[in-house]
């Protein structure tokens, strides 16, 4: 029996590749560059199975492609904003992501900024390297302790819940929430979380905002000049979701006229290309999508997409399907 042929858009860590390449006839695109919409459509006539990055857009035109032969995309990664999942449905093409296995290393991340951002760490660091250090002093390079400050996030999924755990543990900070819908009492009460309706309210209570929401047209440019002149000017603003939750323009500006006090990013709008404004600010934190970059981690990726293929191949439901 011929085996179904496989297309992974991106080397996979070793395991991963190992795995799945012993069980269906793989293709690697081993050059590491994105692929251009023509050569997703011609992969799309070409393979039963396509496993993508978030830098490959699956928009209705390429899910459209006449005489594909594509039966399920099994995305690399657990956003699915590049995904048109309703012209995926439409063509009849099953599409998977890989929840969980990231969890823990995106709230590192969102840890991270937020330390990063509150005690001006890169800013410090840029400051040894240009020998522009002048010692110690009592007013040298202050930050903001976040001992018992507010964590406001937006959206309470795995990822948000993984970095309150961190914040609460580690940091002692308070948390409030706010989310298409209420947790249950027994997760509110396992993070002593409270609950606030709507991100308006979140972002004037919060000392830091995370977002944690998915990427779409829903959520898009919702952190904007007026959300932004809602905050605390003390606030710091965490994204490890999707870029295109922040108008990175109205952001600049507000972290110049400090309007807030910093904000943390490792996502944008338009990756790899960080709007020019952000690159010059100190108190902006900008890390080049790190969310999920560990050894263990992208190997269980790996792993969770090819699972999910193999179970469609063998007639089972892939155990993370979103459509
Ligand atoms: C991934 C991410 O590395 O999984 C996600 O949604 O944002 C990242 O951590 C990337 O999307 C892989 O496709």
């Amino acid at each position: 029996m011929t085996r179904p042929k496989i297309l992974l858009t991106r080397p996979w860590p070793d395991a991963a590749e190992k795995w799945i390449s012993e069980r269906f006839d793989v293709t690697i695109n081993t050059s590491g560059a994105p692929l251009t919409p023509d050569e997703l459509k011609a992969a799309m006539r070409d393979y039963d199975g396509i496993c993508p990055t978030v830098t490959d857009k699956f928009d209705a035109g390429v899910l459209g492609t006449p005489d594909a032969r594509v039966q399920i995309i099994a995305n690399f990664g657990v956003g699915f904003e590049h995904i048109d999942l309703a012209a995926a449905k439409a063509a009849g093409i099953v599409v998977a992501n890989t929840p969980d296995v990231l969890t823990d290393a995106t709230a590192d991340i969102a840890l991270l900024l937020m330390l990063m951002t509150s005690r001006r760490a890169s800013e410090g660091e840029r400051q040894v390297r240009a020998h522009g250090w002048r010692g110690w002093g009592t007013t040298h390079m202050m930050g903001q302790s976040l001992q018992g400050k507010t964590l406001g996030l937006f959206g309470f999924g795995r990822i948000a819940q993984a970095t309150a755990h961190r914040a609460k543990a580690a940091l002692g900070m308070t948390i409030a929430y706010a989310s298409r819908s209420r947790a249950t009492p027994e997760v509110e009460a396992r993070f002593e979380a409270r609950y606030v309706d709507g991100l308006d309210a979140l972002a004037a209570q919060s000392d830091v905002l995370s977002l944690h929401c998915p990427g779409g047209a829903e959520t898009r440019h919702l952190v904007n000049a007026r959300l932004l002149g809602l905050m605390k000017p003390t606030a710091i603003l965490i994204n490890t979701a999707r870029g295109s939750v922040i108008d990175e323009g109205d952001l600049a500006q507000a972290l110049k006229d400090r309007v807030i006090w910093a904000a943390g990013l490792d996502v944008y709008e338009r990756e790899p290309a960080v709007h020019p404004d952000l690159l010059g600010l100190d108190n902006a934190v900008l890390l080049p999508h790190l969310g999920s970059a560990t050894v263990e981690t992208r190997a269980e990726m790996g792993l969770r997409a090819a699972a999910n293929i193999d179970a469609f191949f063998r007639g089972e439901a892939p155990r993370d399907r979103i459509a």
